[in-house]
């Protein structure tokens, strides 16, 4: 029924409850699961994607890497220690739990820039046929049923949205 199901993840509670659901759907249906991560500090490059493969940042990709008045302290290293630790704190987890649960085919992306417009770009390009995000994320903004990257993924996905709450 699902092709290919994207999960949005953030490291928050919904977003791993939402990252367990996507890999039960998607060895249910033998979907290909897609997980991405976007780093809203940085600047969706190409020197970005190569960090992403595990190839070292240099200064000379700096100007590239950084977005305005998110430079200010940040540098080659410490944008490398960003991508390592999305990796190992996110990424390897979740590969990991998905693989336990028998998704057959896993892919996990690295963005950049603003998460909304990532997750929704990402969802096109690996023509996604589920999105599966949390209702809300790291935000502590009280009362609100959804954050502002669910509220914006899910009115706006081309194909279908379900957002989890943990
Ligand atoms: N940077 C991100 N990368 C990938 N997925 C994200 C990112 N930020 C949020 N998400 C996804 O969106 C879901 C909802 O998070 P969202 O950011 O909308 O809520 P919030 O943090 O509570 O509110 P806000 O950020 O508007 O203050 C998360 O559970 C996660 O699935
Ligand atoms: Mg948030």
């Amino acid at each position: 029924m699902f092709k290919t199901i994207l999960v949005p993840t953030d490291k928050s509670q919904h977003a791993q409850k939402a990252l367990e659901f996507a890999c039960d759907l998607a060895k249910l249906y033998g979907s290909k699961l897609v997980m991405i991560h976007v780093l809203e500090q940085v600047r969706d490059t190409k020197a970005l994607k190569r960090l992403g493969k595990g190839k070292p940042a240099d200064e000379s990709d700096m100007p590239d890497l950084m977005a305005g008045m998110a430079s200010v302290g940040m540098n080659a290293e410490s944008i490398q220690q960003m991508v390592d630790n999305v990796e190992k704190t996110i990424f390897v987890p979740a590969r990991q739990m998905a693989a336990d649960k028998g998704v057959g085919e896993i892919e996990t992306l690295i963005k950049g820039g603003d998460a909304a417009k990532r997750i929704l770009k990402c969802a096109k390009k690996v023509d996604a046929d589920l999105i599966v995000i949390g209702s809300r994320g790291l935000g502590n903004i009280k009362g609100a049923f959804l954050g502002s990257v669910s509220d914006k993924v899910s009115r706006k996905a081309k194909g279908s949205c379900v957002t989890i709450r943990s």
